[in-house]
């Protein structure tokens, strides 16, 4: 595999004065285990947004396997393999965990019309949804109400979906956000237990996490890449502490 997976280059994104992406140059590799970590306010979400094509660079580009697709709307970089999931609880709460997964499979299969889908086709959806449902250890919970499951779980449903999409890169907004602990590690577990072929990006502000899951960190600052390494480097870096570790890793 030669080359970046999903690379940026030179981008930036003002918001008026306000300059949130500045010069960006980054490269997710296939397979990647990567966390991008700053402050807040740090243009994190923002660089995500960039990279699924909700916001559109002020200038520099975003490449997916070397093509340029700095212009494609965001269905468009769905279709191509870019996936992530949003903060923002997209489920269908009164359906089972197994039927918003087939919803999100059958999407992708273009195998809408419910009723009127051959039953070979039907199969071959519940089968994967079944499957994708089982690596993310949900299986427990297949027949129930997402609206039923702790909020935990129900980020999981969400992964599963996104994963639906038969993706080769995730991006993940703060997944354990508002979960508890112990719930976030099964969590950041079972997203680092994907299957190398999908490619991970994940925002996360506990360190513990990031630290666990990671191979590879980045450091935004002002909109900036501050620092970039394995997790030792990024560890070991002095300025990253200074401005961002702080304590955090010295207990
Ligand atoms: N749509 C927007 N319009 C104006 N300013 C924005 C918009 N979105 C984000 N910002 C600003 O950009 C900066 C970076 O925000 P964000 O990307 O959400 O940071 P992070 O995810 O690292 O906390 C913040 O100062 C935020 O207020
Ligand atoms: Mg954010």
């Amino acid at each position: 595999m030669s080359g970046a997976l999903l690379e940026t280059r030179a981008l930036c994104k003002s918001f008026g004065a306000l300059d949130v992406a500045r010069g960006i140059d980054f490269r997710l590799d296939a397979g990647a285990r990567h966390a991008l970590i700053g402050p807040n306010g740090a243009g994190k979400t923002t660089f995500v947004n960039l990279l699924t094509g909700l916001l559109q660079p002020s200038s520099g580009c975003v490449l997916l396997h070397g093509e340029d697709v700095t212009r494609l709307a965001q269905a468009r970089r769905v279709k191509r393999g870019i996936a992530r999931t949003f903060q923002i609880n997209q489920l269908f709460r009164g359906l089972t965990v197994l039927e918003n997964v087939c919803i999100a499979v059958a999407e992708r299969m273009g195998a809408g019309g419910g009723m009127w889908r051959p039953a070979g086709r039907r199969t071959e959806v519940v089968q994967e949804a079944a499957r994708l449902i089982e690596s993310l250890k949900l299986d427990a919970d297949a027949g129930r109400r997402v609206g039923e499951l702790p909020y935990g779980r129900q980020r999981l449903v969400e992964i599963a979906i996104a994963l639906g999409l038969n993706p080769r890169v995730l991006l993940l907004d703060e997944p354990a956000a508002g979960i508890p602990s112990a719930e976030s590690h099964i969590l950041l577990d079972a997203i680092a237990a994907l299957p190398t072929d999908i490619a991970v990006l994940i925002i996360e502000h506990d360190m513990d996490l990031v630290f666990r899951f990671a191979r590879r960190i980045t450091v935004l600052v002002g909109g900036a890449i501050f620092a970039d390494g394995t997790p030792e480097e990024i560890a070991a870096n002095r300025e990253v502490r200074a401005v961002y570790l702080g304590s955090a890793l010295d207990a």
